[in-house]
């Protein structure tokens, strides 16, 4: 089942969203972006209304919002900065395969925590010599009386600086691959867990991103997600259900540089006339209508299936790889539309470009969706 239809419920959601990323974010976004800043006050702000952890269960504090409604959600914040929605979603990313595997008192604890009081978390797979083969991880566990004992590097961290609690994937044995998985909430305060610098981005500067450190790090029996040996499955149904996130993301910056190239090629003129009336421009602009529809509607596609119970590993690849090539292409010919102006900072589209780079990267590459993908149309 899905639904590209906006009932009245999801459209005062937009609503409060695109109101907030106008007062709140749009003002910020370039300063946030230009000294790396952490948007703490504006997650603050959005925590107050209700615009954090948006899919976490009522009887632990949150809404109980679908995919559906939290990519709408997304779309928004994105629009003004990609870097404040990757903060403020990291915490969906973290809370997934707790809502997906976690029993009551690890939802009471962990998903509990983050909407009793402003807080983050991290969801950590990747490591530095372990980002698209998840089963290729490296990061040990070993069982100790009632611990958890875990070794490692994870790496590209988002919220790793800020986070009051990690989801750790690990492996009892590297040579079992994936079936050696398993997955583990790590409090920040844990002995033996420290975290790295945090690192110079191209885009999305405003979102922290760090390396995490484990060195015998002793973890306690009851933080085990599900049973051992069931992480590697854990952390595929978490991006089934997170890569629509990034289509959304997506969208908002495909949405924000088509609002940007209309105002200014309605106003920059070149041969004695608005830029806008010249094909060559129009085409552009086309093009970049067709994407952001093409996408939004994927996007929906995805999201409203996973909330209708159904399996949408390959849709939500479709979205994830579709939107977030597009937006890098979109955003790219937006720097076109602005010709000189769009390389330069006094205008939004360069942020737009190095922000999008991103969405092509995180959450597994363009290249990983089509690996999902393939696998699938080509093995049926
Ligand atoms: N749901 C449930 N089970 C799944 C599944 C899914 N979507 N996908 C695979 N599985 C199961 C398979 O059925 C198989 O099960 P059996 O052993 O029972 O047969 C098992 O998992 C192994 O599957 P594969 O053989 O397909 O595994 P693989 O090693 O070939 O890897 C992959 C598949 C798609 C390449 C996977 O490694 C992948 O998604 N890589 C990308 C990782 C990624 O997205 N990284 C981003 C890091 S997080 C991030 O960026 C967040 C941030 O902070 C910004």
């Amino acid at each position: 089942m899905y639904r590209f239809d906006l009932s009245e419920e999801d459209l005062a959601i937009q609503k409060t969203a695109r109101d907030f990323t106008r007062e709140h974010i749009i003002p910020v976004a370039g300063e946030l972006d230009e000294n790396g800043t952490f948007p703490q006050d504006i997650c603050r702000k959005a925590w107050e209304l209700g615009l954090m952890n948006v899919e976490v269960e009522e009887e632990y504090g949150g809404l109980h919002l679908g995919i559906f409604q939290n990519c709408l959600i997304n779309e928004e914040l994105a629009y003004g900065c990609t870097g404040v929605a990757t903060t403020v979603t990291g915490n969906t990313l973290a809370s997934t395969p707790i809502f997906l595997a976690g029993n009551a008192d690890q939802k009471k604890r962990f998903l509990g925590q983050l909407t009793e009081e402003l807080s983050y978390a991290s969801y950590c797979t990747s490591e530095p010599d372990a980002g698209s083969d998840v089963a290729g991880l490296r990061t040990r566990y070993e069982k100790v009386g009632d611990e958890y004992i875990l070794n490692g590097t994870k790496q590209w961290i988002t919220n790793g600086g800020h986070a009051s609690w990690y989801v750790i994937f690990a492996t009892s044995d590297p040579s079992s691959r994936h079936k050696g998985i398993s997955a583990f909430v790590v409090p920040r305060d844990s002995e033996g867990l420290s975290v790295g610098k945090k690192e110079n981005k191209l885009g999305q500067r405003a979102s922290d991103t760090r390396q995490i450190h484990l060195e015998d790090c002793r973890v306690p029996a009851a933080n085990l997600l599900g049973a051992e040996g069931e992480g590697f499955k854990l952390a595929m149904r978490t991006f089934d259900r997170t890569r629509p996130d990034i289509g959304s993301f997506a969208c908002g910056i495909m949405r924000r540089a088509l609002d940007e190239c209309v105002a200014y090629a309605n106003e920059r003129k070149a041969f004695g006339v608005p830029i806008a009336q010249h094909q060559a421009v129009q085409f552009m602009i086309a093009d970049m209508a067709i994407a952001y529809e093409a996408g939004h509607l994927l996007t929906y596609k995805a999201a409203s299936l996973l909330d209708s119970g159904a399996a949408a590993t390959i849709v939500s690849s479709y979205a994830k790889a579709f939107c977030a090539d597009n937006a890098m292409k979109v955003a790219t010919d937006a720097v076109q539309v602005f010709g000189g102006n769009g390389y330069t900072k006094e205008y939004p589209v360069e942020k737009l470009m190095r922000d999008a780079k991103l969405l092509q990267i995180y959450e597994g590459t363009s290249q990983i969706q089509r690996v999902v993908i393939a696998r699938r149309v080509l093995g049926g």
